[in-house]
């Protein structure tokens, strides 16, 4: 009788050893290491690449570029996050919480791709086909071309993905999906790690494309071993408050696009729509007078840049220690910004609670927000206004100077597109190449120069 081989691995980062231990060794993470039994002798699947290790070193120049290496997945956002489309037998991973809409991007995205001709198959271990067959009449999918498996046992998918020969297919979750190879439950690190190596397998040897839907953690990082970020070609995140409509899918990591992009969408009951100007978006619900404690700035989220309004609340204290808030920006950031107003413009907030939001929901980390941030603090706290019309950008250092930020050139066409008349800037990011025409541009050096010039009335 073969003998059972144990392992014990660690759930957080797939450690494994031969005993129990209460601590990882290698992530520390308390009590993440569970038992798991293997009784056959498995040979890693990502040891049998059939086609790439048959291949013979072939020159450069040799090698034919496949024209239409990428497939449209017809939803114009999710297209530029992935760089131009999705890559013919790439591996793309979409990570995001419980309920965000993973399942209805990928099933949307299915049914444009098996619309415009490509076979696609939908895999799917957490719901039924009748299920499916609901949202997809809610969503209005349909194609001749769309294909769906209820399955969860990873090697009776093989056999269904043999059987169709999809161009694409999803796996919706590589969590929930397990291989009869592994004793342990589905969504172990063993399971994830060789159900992505069996898909790694497919895709890669016959050149299909498949998208993995995989759960996150509560620190909101994809669920399972680091090393399935490191075996798919793409990671992205889906992301987005519960509360509010929009969702954002933000690249991760991508080998064949930009890991630097943003798509944004508005969660509606007939599905996911593209929002083209998010900035239009954001500032939707702003007021159209001016407002003490209410700036507009600019952030980059990846390569694009939206305007945010940032507000600010300043008020006496009944407390003994004043409050801080801080929501959608760094707490840390605040308190620095807080610091710097009071020893370098005087403006003492000791006794007073001040609360700062980046409305709309959204979290921003853009260095350049932090002139915005100071300037709606201290506008409420002054009961003045900043001119409505003015987009404000801008790091500031401790010292009380206002440092150069990047993509300058961007966000102030961006103001300009959104019909804003003034923008003030970093002095040291001027002159500006490519200047938009009729936007005045203001440069500022400190931060007391910047209060001065940038209230109205
Ligand atoms: N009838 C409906 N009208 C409007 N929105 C709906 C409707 N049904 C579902 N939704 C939206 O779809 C979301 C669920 O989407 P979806 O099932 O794609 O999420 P998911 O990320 O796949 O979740 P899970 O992690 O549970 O699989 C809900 O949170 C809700 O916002
Ligand atoms: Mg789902």
């Amino acid at each position: 009788m073969a003998k059972v081989k144990s392992k014990w691995v660690c759930q957080n980062c797939g450690y494994e050893t031969s005993g129990y231990l209460g601590k990882c060794p290698d992530c520390s993470s308390w009590g993440s290491l569970v038992e798991e039994l293997s009784a056959k002798e498995i040979k890693p699947a990502f040891l049998k690449f059939d086609k790439l290790s048959d291949s013979t070193p072939q020159l450069l120049k040799d090698i034919k570029l496949d024209e239409n290496i990428r497939y449209k997945t017809g939803i114009v956002e999710f297209d530029n996050v992935l760089g131009g489309g999705l890559v013919k037998g790439s591996l793309v991973l979409i990570g995001g919480d419980p309920g965000i809409g993973k399942s209805t991007l990928s099933l949307q995205s299915s049914g444009s791709l098996a619309k415009s001709g490509l076979k696609t198959l939908y895999a799917t271990a957490e719901e039924s086909g009748s299920q499916i067959k609901m949202r997809s009449e809610r969503l209005e999918v349909n194609s001749d071309n769309l294909y769906i498996l209820p399955e969860t046992n990873i090697e009776e998918i093989k056999k269904g993905i043999d059987e169709i020969s999809p161009e694409v297919v999803v796996i919706d979750s590589i969590q929930a999906v397990y291989s009869g190879n592994i004793s342990s439950s589905p969504g172990s690190v063993s399971q994830a790690r060789e159900c992505c190596s069996i898909l790694m397998n497919i895709a890669k040897n016959n050149d299909i494309t498949i998208i993995l839907i995989s759960h996150v953690t509560k620190e909101g990082v994809i669920a399972g071993p680091k090393v399935l970020e490191h075996m798919v070609d793409t990671v992205l995140y889906f992301e987005g408050d519960r509360y509010k409509s929009y969702r954002l899918l933000r690249t991760m990591k991508n080998r064949f696009g930009s890991a630097n992009e943003i798509g944004v969408f508005n969660m509606e009951d007939k599905g996911l729509t593209e929002v083209t100007n998010p900035s239009k978006l954001f500032l939707s619900e702003r007021a159209e007078n001016a407002v003490p404690g209410s700036v507009v700035i600019a952030s980059s989220e990846g390569a694009r840049p939206i305007l945010l309004e940032i507000q600010a609340l300043v008020g006496e204290t009944s407390y003994p220690s004043p409050r801080r808030v801080a929501t959608g920006i760094g707490y840390n950031r605040v308190l620095q910004i807080l610091a710097v107003l009071e020893k370098r413009v005087g403006l003492n907030l000791s006794k007073h609670d001040v609360y700062v939001n980046a409305a709309g929901g959204i979290n921003t980390q853009e260095p350049s927000a932090d002139l915005g941030i100071a300037l709606a603090v201290a506008t409420c706290a002054r009961n003045v206004t900043v001119d409505p019309s003015t987009v404000i950008i801008g790091e500031v250092g401790l010292s009380g100077e206002i440092r150069r930020v990047s993509n300058l050139e961007q966000k102030i066409n961006e103001a300009k597109k959104l019909g804003f008349e003034r923008v003030i800037v970093p002095e040291s990011n001027l002159p500006i190449k490519n200047k938009p025409e009729n936007i005045e541009i203001i440069g500022v050096s400190r931060l007391i120069e910047a209060i001065g010039k940038s209230i109205s009335g």
